[in-house]
Formats: C-alpha cells, sequence, structure tokens
C-alpha cells in the first residue's frame, strides 16, 4: 500500500533529533557490515539490517550516504553482514569509528575468512551473510542497500550483542 501523498504534503517533518531519539528506545542486533575489491577492504557496524524476502533470499542494510565504508560497498557491489555476539563490542567500537582506525587498518581487530563473493567475513560472528550487491537507492541520508545472500555461515551459539538506549547489551 502506498502512502498518500496528499497526507505528506501537509504534514511538517518530525525533527531528526526528536526521531533519533525515539529511535533509541528500539533494540537492535548489532552487525559488521564489510565489503572488498577494487576500492578496498573496508566496514561499519550497523543496526538499520534486516531480511526482505526468502526467495531469493534477500536482506536490506540502510548505510549513511557519507560514509566512506558505504562508498567502497557501492563500488565492489558485494558484502558480508556478519551478526556479532556480547564480547564482540569492542569491534563494534572500532567498526563504528569509535576509534583512529579507519578503512583497512579496522581489519587488525578480530579473525576474518571469506565465502562466496571474497567479501571479509567475522570469524567470531553468530552468523554471516555473504551478499551481491543488487540495488542501492538513496532515501534522505542514507543508502538502502539490498544484498541478494549468496551465502551463509552459522557460527558459534553466544548471547547476541544488542544495541539499545545508545549502549550495548548481551542478550
Ligand atoms: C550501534 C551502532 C549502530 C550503527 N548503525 C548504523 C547503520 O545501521 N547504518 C549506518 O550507516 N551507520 C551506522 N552506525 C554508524 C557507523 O558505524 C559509523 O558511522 C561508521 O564509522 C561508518 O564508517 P566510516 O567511518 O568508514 O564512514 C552505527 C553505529 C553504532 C555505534
Amino acid at each position: 500500500m502506498s502512502a498518500r501523498p496528499d497526507a505528506a504534503a501537509d504534514t511538517a517533518s518530525l525533527d531528526a533529533g526528536a526521531f533519533r531519539d525515539a529511535m533509541s528506545r528500539v533494540p537492535g542486533a548489532v552487525h559488521v557490515v564489510t565489503t572488498r575489491g577494487p576500492q578496498g577492504r573496508a566496514g561499519f557496524t550497523a543496526t538499520a539490517v534486516t531480511a526482505v524476502s526468502d526467495h531469493p533470499p534477500t536482506l536490506l542494510v540502510c548505510a549513511n550516504a557519507g560514509s566512506e565504508s558505504t562508498r567502497a560497498l557501492v563500488a565492489n557491489g558485494i558484502f558480508c553482514v556478519g551478526t556479532l555476539a556480547w564480547d564482540d563490542e569492542p569491534l563494534a567500537n572500532v567498526f563504528a569509528g569509535r576509534t583512529e582506525l579507519r578503512g583497512d587498518a579496522r581489519f587488525g581487530q578480530g579473525r576474518w575468512t571469506t565465502l562466496a563473493t571474497g567479501a571479509p567475513v567475522l570469524e567470531s560472528a553468530l552468523v554471516a551473510f555473504d551478499c551481491r550487491l543488487v540495488s542501492a537507492e538513496v532515501v534522505g541520508t542514507h543508502h538502502v542497500l539490498i544484498g541478494e545472500v549468496v551465502d551463509v555461515r552459522v557460527g558459534r551459539h553466544a548471547r547476541a550483542l544488542v544495541y539499545r538506549e545508545r549502549a550495548f547489551h548481551g542478550l
């Protein structure tokens, strides 16, 4: 169902900060989204990840259009989503840009392997989804990246890392 265009037109936009505050109440699984290719190895921490379809297996990631890692991912055309366990919180901070590490240097943290696409796969992830980028649509500040899942790696059993009210929690 599509939104009524007239309803959008006569409603003032909600302030971005109020929206971010509201979203901070929503718990989200924490992932690292990684890529490799002609634009190099790069990756970022993300909670905006969801399944879209199981036939073909498809997921989406919302990625800041101003991010160096997003630019590399779109140019490389492949990515892997690794879902983090609670004890990978330091890695989540590195890939969220909370240290001085940028680009390839972030991969000094963690142990990495590859699946079908060659994108970096975090060995300690609870599960990893190896994807081929099939579309990238700009919505406001972000790219909505649609990936066809070409391979998965089911990892260890451990508490999941969850982000809520601007803090990490183990679930
Ligand atoms: C818990 C958490 C969740 C995040 N989720 C997203 C997200 O879903 N999409 C996004 O683009 N950035 C997200 N970020 C911010 C990026 O991880 C951060 O801006 C990163 O540094 C971008 O990579 P770059 O430094 O290579 O540009 C999140 C950060 C944190 C701490």
